[in-house]
C-alpha cells in the first residue's frame, strides 16, 4: 500500500471567482484550516467553539455581561433562521414577517410550517421597508408577539432600515428578529441599538468562511423565557445553546473542518479591520462594479439610496442577441461566476461582491463581461428597460 502524502493539499489557484452570494472565494488559508481531523470533544476544539462564540458577539457589538449568547447551529442559513423562528415564538405568539423578497418569504413559509400563527407585510422587491407600516401593523394588532426582518434582502440587494424598524418595534415593546444572514461582518450593525433580540446568520457570507455552519446571537433573557416552544428536537435552540453551556460541545456532531475554517475567517476578519475594515473592502468594490456595468450600459433594479454594498442585481438586457445562459456560461468559461435573478417582478441577474475579492478581481469581470457582450454580438445596451 502506498502512504504517500499527494503533494496537492496545498488547495488549488485555479479555482473561479464566486461573484455570488455565497458560497463564496474563500481564502487559501481558510482552506487550509479545515485540513485537519480535530475530535469534537477535544479540548482543542472546544476552545475554537469558546472562540468563535465570543467573536460572533464582539462583532455585534454585544457580549455576555450585556446579555447575548451567541449559538452555533449545523447547517446553511435557512437551519439558523428555521431553528429560531421555530423555537422562540411561544404557541400562543404571532408573527410579523416584513416581505420585500424571497428570503422574507422564506421566514414566513417556515413559520407557517410551523403552524406559527402568521401576518405579513409585503413591499416591493426593489424598495426598502417602510417603519411606518410596521407601526400601523403594531398599532392594529397587539396579538402580534414577535416582528422578522431580513436586513439585507439578498434576492434584490436592498438594505432595510433595521435601525428604525428596530425603535418601532421596541416603542410597542415586541421582539425584533433580524435575518442577517448576507450583511452580518460586512455592514456595521450595532445589535442592541437596533432593538434586535435575535440575529440569525451564517459562516459562508461576509465573514468568508465555508458553508455548513449558521448561528444565533440572542438576548439571554428572552432566549431563556423561550424555553418549552421548540417545535423541533435539531433545531432546537434552547437546548442547542444549553448543550454548548454545560461543556462546550455540541448536542450532535458538528461539522469540525467548517468550524475550524470559520475560526481562521474570524482571525481574518480581525486582521482586515473588523467590520469596518471589511465594508471598506466591499463598498469599494461595490462602487468599481457599479461604475463599470453603467459605463457599458447596464442598468441596476434597485436605485443607488437603498442599495447594499454586498450584492446588486441588474435588469437583462433587451437587445435579442443578449442570451442569460449564452452570458453566464462565457464568463463562467473565462472563470468568473455570476448569479442569476430571483426576482419575481423583472428579468435580471446578480453580481455579488464579498467573499475574497479585490478591485483588481472586479476590474478583471468587468473585463470578461465587456468581452462577452462583444463575443456575443451586443453591441449596444441602449435598450436596457428604465426601472
Ligand atoms: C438574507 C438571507 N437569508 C437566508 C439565506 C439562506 O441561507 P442558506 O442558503 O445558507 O440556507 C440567505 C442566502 O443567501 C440569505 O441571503
Amino acid at each position: 500500500m502506498n502512504h504517500q502524502q499527494p503533494d496537492h493539499v496545498t488547495p488549488s489557484r485555479t479555482d473561479k471567482l464566486l461573484f455570488t452570494p455565497g458560497p463564496l472565494t474563500t481564502s487559501s488559508t481558510v482552506k487550509q484550516a479545515m485540513l485537519r481531523d480535530l475530535g469534537s470533544r477535544d479540548a482543542e476544539f472546544v476552545g475554537v467553539v469558546q472562540g468563535i462564540r465570543q467573536r460572533l458577539l464582539g462583532l455585534a457589538g454585544v457580549s455576555q455581561e450585556d446579555g447575548y449568547e451567541a449559538v452555533l447551529m449545523q447547517g446553511s442559513g435557512t437551519f439558523g433562521v428555521e431553528a429560531l423562528i421555530s423555537s422562540v415564538i411561544p404557541h400562543d405568539g404571532k408573527l410579523l414577517v416584513i416581505i420585500n423578497g424571497a428570503y422574507g418569504k422564506r421566514i414566513r413559509d417556515i413559520a407557517l410550517r410551523h403552524g406559527i400563527e402568521t401576518v405579513t407585510i409585503e413591499g416591493a422587491e426593489n424598495a426598502p421597508a417602510v417603519p411606518q407600516r410596521v407601526s400601523e401593523s403594531l398599532a392594529g394588532d397587539s396579538g402580534i408577539t414577535h416582528v422578522a426582518l431580513v436586513h439585507c434582502e439578498t434576492s434584490s440587494g436592498v438594505l432595510n432600515p433595521v435601525r428604525e424598524i428596530g425603535a418601532v418595534v421596541k416603542g410597542f415593546q415586541r421582539a425584533f428578529i433580524v435575518d442577517a444572514m448576507s450583511s452580518f461582518g460586512g455592514i456595521p450593525l450595532d445589535m442592541a441599538g437596533c432593538g434586535i433580540d435575535y440575529l440569525a446568520a451564517s459562516a459562508n457570507k461576509c465573514l468568508e468562511g465555508v458553508p455548513g455552519i449558521s448561528f444565533v446571537i440572542a438576548n439571554r433573557a428572552q432566549l431563556l423565557a423561550s424555553g418549552g416552544a421548540a417545535r423541533s428536537v435539531s433545531l432546537d435552540l434552547l437546548a442547542q445553546w444549553e448543550g454548548l453551556e454545560k461543556d462546550g460541545q455540541f448536542r450532535f456532531t458538528p461539522p469540525t473542518h467548517v468550524i475550524l475554517a470559520l475560526h481562521q475567517a474570524l482571525l481574518e476578519l480581525n486582521e482586515e479591520g473588523g467590520v469596518a475594515g471589511r465594508a471598506g473592502r466591499y463598498a469599494a468594490n461595490h462602487a468599481a462594479l457599479l461604475k463599470g456595468m453603467r459605463r457599458m450600459g447596464f442598468r441596476e433594479y434597485v436605485p443607488s439610496e437603498s442599495q447594499s454594498h454586498i450584492i446588486t442585481t441588474f435588469l437583462l438586457p433587451q437587445d435579442p442577441k443578449f442570451n442569460f445562459e449564452a452570458f453566464y456560461q462565457r464568463l463562467s468559461a473565462k472563470g468568473m461566476v455570476i448569479y442569476p435573478g430571483k426576482l419575481n417582478a423583472v428579468d435580471c441577474f446578480r453580481i455579488g461582491n464579498i467573499g475574497r475579492l479585490f478591485a483588481g478581481d472586479i476590474e478583471s469581470l468587468l473585463a470578461a463581461i465587456e468581452a462577452t457582450l462583444s463575443d456575443l454580438g451586443v453591441s449596444t445596451l441602449d435598450r436596457i428597460p428604465s426601472r
